[in-house]
């Protein structure tokens, strides 16, 4: 034999070293490990070699091969990786991609300002759950049984005794039935409906407001909201107080504000009156009261509820509710 199979090694190390293309990696592969390659003729010599000293040579010989062909493919490998330099599909020049950044959504940002401004006005933030017993929807709120005042909100029903919430009002009862007065809370959150139109959705938020104390008028009641809508809105926004019926409050009023969206002239959204229904309020009414345990001689409260989204329509111009709701991002990303 001419050569070792280290020799062979080392001069295919010093040719791969030298080697700057892949064309030239594979043509070497060929030199050495190809049919009449450098390798394979050693290999196919080692039938020459006395027979006690093949076995050894022949396994030392595999080994050389693989390693070789082990560092050819490694180098092919890097030479065909993509790189700034060699591959022409990166365009270092152009400005990196920004990854979006996501935002709250409309609703839970006008959810946040409402509540800031109660919680300035030293209301507390109170919940309850949205999948709410017949009893605190309805019966605690002086809504018995069968009465057709549970007609005025259409009600998704789970069971006999177990509904949707219909509004937030169920949770002063709840409250009140755990605190002894003083109470000011508000209560945001989901309520369902089966509604649907350009201003009702099935589901949609309301903020329950609720203050109880000795010598609480209508008077505070009005005072609080007014000056809840020159807050949201500005100073100059006007609002009327319309007399209106729920069974847990008396007297019950209704609160509209000029709508924006046509500054009173009338359009589709506010059903051309040129006023948006936002607030339904009044003073707790006695009966409710009295399932929770209070004192109607020494207290009196006022009660509201408002909706959210209809706030966040005429804050933003929106002329139909449904678009909160479809998650169009032309549509989210105004926010
Ligand atoms: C109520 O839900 C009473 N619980 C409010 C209340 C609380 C009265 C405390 C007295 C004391 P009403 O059904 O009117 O009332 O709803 C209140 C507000 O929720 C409405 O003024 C309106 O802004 C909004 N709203 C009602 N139904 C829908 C709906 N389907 N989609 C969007 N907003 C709605």
């Amino acid at each position: 034999m001419e050569k070792t199979i280290e020799q062979i090694k080392k001069e295919a190390l010093k040719e791969l070293e030298a080697a700057s293309d892949s064309e030239s990696i594979k043509a070497l592969s060929v030199r050495y490990l190809g049919r009449k390659g450098a390798v394979t003729q050693y290999l196919r010599n080692i039938s020459n070699l006395p027979k006690e000293s093949r076995p050894e040579a022949g396994k030392k010989a595999n080994q050389t091969k693989r390693a070789i062909d082990e560092l050819f493919k490694n180098a092919l490998k890097r030479l065909e990786a993509p790189s700034y330099e060699t591959d022409n599909r990166i365009d270092v020049s152009l400005p990196g991609r920004v990854t979006r950044r996501g935002s709250l959504h409309p609703i839970t940002q006008i959810t946040q300002q409402i509540c800031d401004i109660y919680i300035r006005m030293g209301f507390d933030v109170a919940e309850g759950p949205e999948v709410e017993t017949d009893y605190y929807n309805f019966e605690a709120l002086n809504i018995p049984k069968n009465h057709p005042a549970r007609d005025m909100q259409d009600t998704f029903y789970i069971s006999d005794n177990i509904v949707l919430r219909t509004h937030t009002s169920p949770v002063q009862p709840r409250i009140m039935e755990k605190q002894k007065p003083p109470v000011r809370i508000i209560a945001p959150g989901k309520v369902y409906r089966c509604d649907s139109d350009l201003t009702h959705t099935p589901m949609f938020h309301q903020i329950e407001g609720l203050l109880v104390d000795e010598n609480v008028s209508f008077g505070d009641l009005k005072g609080v909201l007014t000056t809840f809508v020159h807050q949201i809105f500005d100073p100059e926004t006007s609002l009327r107080f319309r007399p209106s019926f729920f069974p847990f409050t008396e007297p019950s009023a209704e609160v509209d504000i000029r709508c924006v969206i046509c500054k009173g002239n009338g359009c589709r959204v506010c059903s051309h009156t040129g006023w948006l229904e936002v607030i339904g309020a009044g003073m707790v009414h006695p009966a409710v009261f009295e399932n929770v345990g209070y004192d109607t001689t020494c207290y009196t409260g006022f009660a509201f509820g408002m909706g959210v989204e209809r706030i966040a329509m005429l804050k933003y111009g929106i002329d139909d509710i449904r678009k909160y709701f479809e998650n169009d991002l032309r549509f989210l990303r105004q926010f």
